[in-house]
């Protein structure tokens, strides 16, 4: 039976009221879950909601931290499969190359759904995505620049997420997209950082460099909140105002980027909730228990957040859970 429920998360999520829709006819079911890895402060806390939902849910989460690799995510689904769980759960490092792994899982009619990510094949061969509309978070980022800016010349540099992956490929189309026809900005460099911080800052001291030392550069894009992080670090090594002489703007609203805004070192992030598991149990519910089939796509709010949107309060609401 299909609940509406608050859902008050305990012990290191303790600061954090969940509010999902989701379902109990899950308990006693076994689900595999292949993680991408630990890269940033949101895929952390992606992976701490959804063991604390399955938990709620008296579900037999079976975790598996990928390291980032893809080799590794289609083992772990192997393994899955021959333990039999009831359905999988996966995050896709890059768009390409499901097709084998995820036909084995059809086969053994096991449902899959993606979370978070999207993959370039067929349909069928998963139950349901939950994910955010990743074109359209660039192009937020990237209206909210054209605003910002208005008529003055504007030099973006970009900080791309991991190289084959769906926010990569989706938020770099969307952010071109709201640039596009605005002769005065311009995209002078874009780069991958893995999304990590350590990577955002290496590739954010290159185009300092490479820019006069910042003089050049007007706005920074990164395709998420670790990379800016690690950008607004490397800003203010080379002398500048991260915010200031440099506009940061970002995706995912997690607190590190809050707490950057409320120092005016950030500009803007549109936030991906890391809870796709609440959506996807609740799926997985009504098709093991009901034989009810999803829509193929699920899709997450992409709201904007800027520093008139109390980002000590968005700090504070979000800083127990899990980031
Ligand atoms: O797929 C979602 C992206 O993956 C998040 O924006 C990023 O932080 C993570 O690594």
């Amino acid at each position: 039976m299909n609940v509406f429920r608050t859902l008050a998360l305990g012990a290191g999520l303790s600061g954090l009221l969940l509010s999902t829709a989701y379902a109990e006819g899950l308990s006693g079911k076994v689900i595999g879950f292949s993680q991408i890895g630990s890269e940033s402060g949101w895929r952390a806390a992606e992976t701490s909601v959804t063991k604390a939902v399955a938990a709620e849910l008296g579900i037999d989460l079976k975790f598996a931290d990928a390291q980032q690799k893809q080799e590794n995510q289609i083992k772990a689904i192997r393994g899955f499969i021959a333990q039999g769980v009831d359905a999988i759960l996966v995050a896709p490092v890059v768009a390409t190359g499901w097709e084998e792994v995820l036909t084995e899982a059809k086969e053994a009619n096991i449902p899959v759904v993606l979370l978070d990510r999207g993959i370039e094949g067929p349909e069928d061969l998963y139950l349901t995505s939950v994910a955010s509309d990743q074109v359209k978070e660039g192009r937020v980022a990237g209206e909210w620049l054209v605003n910002a800016v208005a008529d003055k010349p504007c030099n973006v540099v970009e900080l791309q997420g991991t190289v084959g992956s769906s926010p990569a490929i989706n938020r770099k189309q969307g952010f071109e997209e709201a640039l596009a026809g605005k002769a005065n900005l311009a995209i002078i460099r874009s780069q991958t950082g893995d999304f990590t911080r350590s990577k955002g800052k290496e590739v954010m001291e290159g185009f300092l460099k490479a820019e006069g030392g910042g003089a050049n550069i007007c706005a920074v894009y990164a395709h998420n909140d670790d990379m800016a992080v690690g950008a607004i670090q490397a800003i203010k090594d080379a002398g500048l105002k991260p915010g200031t002489d440099i506009l940061v703007l970002s995706i995912d609203a997690v607190p590190d980027i809050f707490a950057a805004m409320v120092a005016g070192e950030a500009n803007a992030t549109v936030e991906l909730t890391p809870n796709m598991a609440g959506p996807a149990f609740e799926a997985l519910d009504a098709y093991l228990n009901g034989g009810t089939v999803p829509a193929k796509f699920i899709i997450t709010d992409s709201k904007l957040y800027t520093p008139s949107d109390d980002p000590q309060g968005e700090y504070d609401r979000r800083k127990g859970l899990g980031y």
